[in-house]
Order: C-alpha cells, then structure tokens, then sequence
C-alpha cells in the first residue's frame, strides 16, 4: 500500500532515480539540485524537515511540509509540499499544495493518491479547507484536484507566467 513519508535519507537512491527520471524527460525538477555543486542529499533532506519548521526560508515563503509517496521499495512514487499556511502570493495562485509525479509513474493514479493523503495531513493541521491551484492548461492536474473533491473558486491570471490559473477549495 503506498503512503506518504516524511523525507529520509533511507530513499536517496530512490531519490537518485526520480531525479535521473527527471533529467531524461529534460525536466530540471530533483535533478536542478543533484547537479548542483557539492550537493549533499542528507543535507538536502535535513533542510526539507527545517523548512518544515519553518526555519531557513527563502524570502516571501511560508513553512511547508514535503511528503514522499512511497510502498516500501525503492521508488518516490510522487512528491507534494503542503503549505502550512496562505500568504497572498500562494492565495493567489499557489495555493496550499502543491505535487508532482514523476514520467514514467503518471496516469496510475499516484496524484490523486498522494494528494488525497496530503489533504489529511492539511486536515490535521488543522487546515479545514484547503487551495489547490493549477494552470487551467493543466488537464490532468484539473483532474487530480476534481477527484478529490475540488470546487473551482475562480480563474486568475498568474504574475509568474501571465497564465491562467485555477483556484479551487477542497474540503479536508
Ligand atoms: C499533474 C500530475 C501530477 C498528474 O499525476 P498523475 O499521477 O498522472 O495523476 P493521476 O494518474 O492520479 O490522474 C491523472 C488524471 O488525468 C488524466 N489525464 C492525464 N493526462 C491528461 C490530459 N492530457 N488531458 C486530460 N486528462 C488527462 C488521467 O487519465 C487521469 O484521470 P483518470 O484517473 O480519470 O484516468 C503529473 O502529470 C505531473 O507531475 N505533472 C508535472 C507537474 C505538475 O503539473 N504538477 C501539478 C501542478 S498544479
């Protein structure tokens, strides 16, 4: 049965292999990181759970929770960040979750599993309701957030990309 998992050093060669993934589909995700000169994967994991307390943030970010959806073997099967709180740029267009799967693993229903089990982990944060966004391009993701009971708020125009974004709320 696959769960998510808080960051550990026991995944680095699954980690490995989600950035490799990543790096074949020439998608910087993961691999921006691994490539980065000295870069320490028990380094890495260590600032994740700081993020996590909200200590050695970047500027303009809020303390975020990484999970890893995994099934006790060697492969992330997915990946999400739940924000612990909105500021007004993540009100906008972040939202409070965000996740990605990697290539190979897409269309099994891994998104909608991991986003389903970040929801309850919102929820015992005490997050009752919670902003899902995604591109409106984004068909899969649309689905991803539907599946899991989105309700779709409104569309905004992103100050990143000058795209158009949807917002929805989902009840935890
Ligand atoms: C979006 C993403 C997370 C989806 O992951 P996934 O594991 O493939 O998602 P799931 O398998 O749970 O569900 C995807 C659904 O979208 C459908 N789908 C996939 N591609 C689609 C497309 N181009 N158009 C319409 N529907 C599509 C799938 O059939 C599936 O629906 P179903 O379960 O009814 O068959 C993945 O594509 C990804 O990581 N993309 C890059 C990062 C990203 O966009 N993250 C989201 C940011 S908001």
């Amino acid at each position: 049965m696959k769960r998510i998992v808080l960051p550990s050093v026991s995944y680095r060669s699954a980690f490995y292999k989600m950035a490799g993934e990543y790096r074949d589909a020439d998608d910087g995700r993961y691999y921006r990181d691994v490539a980065r000169e000295g870069f320490d994967f028990e380094e890495y994991v260590t600032r994740l759970h700081r993020h996590s307390k909200g200590i050695g943030l970047e500027r303009g970010l809020v303390a975020y929770t990484t999970y890893w959806l995994v099934d006790g073997g060697d492969t992330i099967f997915g990946v999400s960040r739940l924000r612990h709180s909105l500021n007004a740029n993540s009100r906008k267009e972040g939202g409070h979750i965000g996740y990605d799967v990697p290539p190979s693993l897409r269309n099994a229903g891994n998104a909608t599993e991991l986003l389903r089990q970040t929801l309850a982990k919102a929820k015992a944060m005490g997050i009752m309701r919670a902003l899902v966004t995604c591109d409106a391009a984004n068909a899969a993701s649309a689905k991803v957030i539907k599946k899991n009971g989105g309700k779709l708020e409104n569309q905004v125009i992103s100050d990143f990309t000058g795209r158009v974004v949807n917002r929805y709320w989902i009840n935890c």
